[in-house]
């Protein structure tokens, strides 16, 4: 069955569509160039609204041009074979694998596999839709690369605070199940610290949004050593966040063409919420918003506010923002004590 699909979710597919020629353009000397799609979904896709079907990012990447000398999707054996046979049949001439199972038991082997490339230009993608990646996962993609190269693979990773909010209230041993699960996600315990935050209503939900998002993006410089970071919310029509897409790259090219990127998202983004109100259906994607974010409900509709530019001139949607300490918070308290061995350090 066709998975239902809303306008956010064009705009960041657009995002990768716009990006993977740009990063094969700037790295088209070198003569292999892999992709990992580490969730890489279903082959057919509709826009909710309009019934529209979309492209998901197989099809978008491999259809592009220039693009990657290599391909490896990953994705739970229900979706995997079926991806495979439509891919293999739409693009018969293409380099690419599809790999069946849980992307972080099956990662070792194809990075293994693809040691002899472990100089070629590398950018993962992880479209998760909770915290369904693995903490140890990113570590072992930083790892990749042969330590003689300057860069490691670009990461291009969701991550929705309002999907972890909704997976942390509920039912007592699913909510423990779903904590774990977060833990192994952000490698560390000390998540806790920015959820305990917002239970005690220290926080708003965007504060809790931004935390979450930092935590990650804080971890991925920190301790992974990834020199540029950046963030976009998607936004849904009530002008709260439904995920952000955090990026990680060691490439100064790489950073500016994503930030660029963003920029451009955030000017379709108005666009892309008027059409969906158009369409006159917003009140499901209202329930969709309010069922996926916890305490939603305690805030008022907003528009995203618009920025001006240094000079003044012109509204200015997205901005590129450094990360931060977490732990600068005067809420954040480090009661959280690695109880599991993937909790990766002290501190933050
Ligand atoms: C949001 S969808 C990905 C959509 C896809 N990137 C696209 O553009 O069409 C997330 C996918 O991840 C898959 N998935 C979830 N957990 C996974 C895991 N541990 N390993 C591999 N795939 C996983 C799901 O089956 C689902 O198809």
């Amino acid at each position: 069955m066709a998975r239902e699909w809303s306008y956010w979710t064009s705009n960041k597919l657009n995002i990768l569509g716009d990006y993977v020629p740009a990063f094969n353009t700037a790295s088209k000397r070198s003569s292999e160039r892999l992709y990992l799609d580490l969730m890489a979904g279903r082959p057919e896709n509709v826009e909710r609204l309009s019934g529209s079907v979309i492209d998901g990012s197989p099809r978008r990447v491999l259809s592009a041009n220039p693009g990657f000398t290599r391909h490896v999707f990953f994705e739970l054996p229900a979706n995997a074979d079926k991806l495979e046979v439509v891919l293999r049949k739409e693009f018969p001439q293409a380099d690419f694998r599809v790999v069946r199972g849980d992307c972080n038991r099956t990662i070792g082997a194809v990075l293994a596999d693809l040691r002899p490339l472990n100089w070629a230009p590398t950018f993962v993608f992880i479209d998760q839709q909770a915290a369904e990646v693995e903490w140890e996962t990113l570590v072992r993609l930083s790892k990749f690369k042969d330590p003689r190269s300057k860069t490691k693979p670009e990461l291009w990773l969701l991550v929705s605070p309002a999907s972890l909010a909704r997976g942390v209230g509920g039912q007592e041993s699913k909510t423990r199940a779903f904590r774990e699960k977060i833990s192994r996600f952000y490698g560390t315990w000390n998540w806790l610290n920015i959820q305990d935050a917002r239970d005690a209503r220290i926080i708003t939900v965007p504060e809790y949004q931004d935390e979450m998002v930092n935590l990650i993006r804080f971890r991925l410089t920190e301790h992974l050593g990834y020199l540029h970071t950046e963030r976009i919310p998607m936004r849904m029509t009530n002008g709260h966040a439904i995920y952000d897409m955090v990026f990680a790259s060691d490439h100064d090219v790489g950073a500016k063409i994503m930030r660029d990127l963003y920029r451009q998202a955030a000017e379709r983004e108005p666009r892309m919420i008027d059409e969906a109100r158009r369409l006159a259906i917003t009140k499901r994607e209202e329930e969709l918003g309010k069922l996926s974010l916890i305490a939603l409900s305690e805030l008022p509709a907003t528009e995203p506010l618009p920025v001006m530019d240094p000079e003044g001139k012109r509204e200015v949607l997205w901005r590129s923002t450094p990360h931060w300490r977490p732990s600068s918070r005067k809420w954040w308290n480090d009661r959280h004590r690695p109880p599991t061995d993937h909790d990766s350090g002290s501190g933050d």
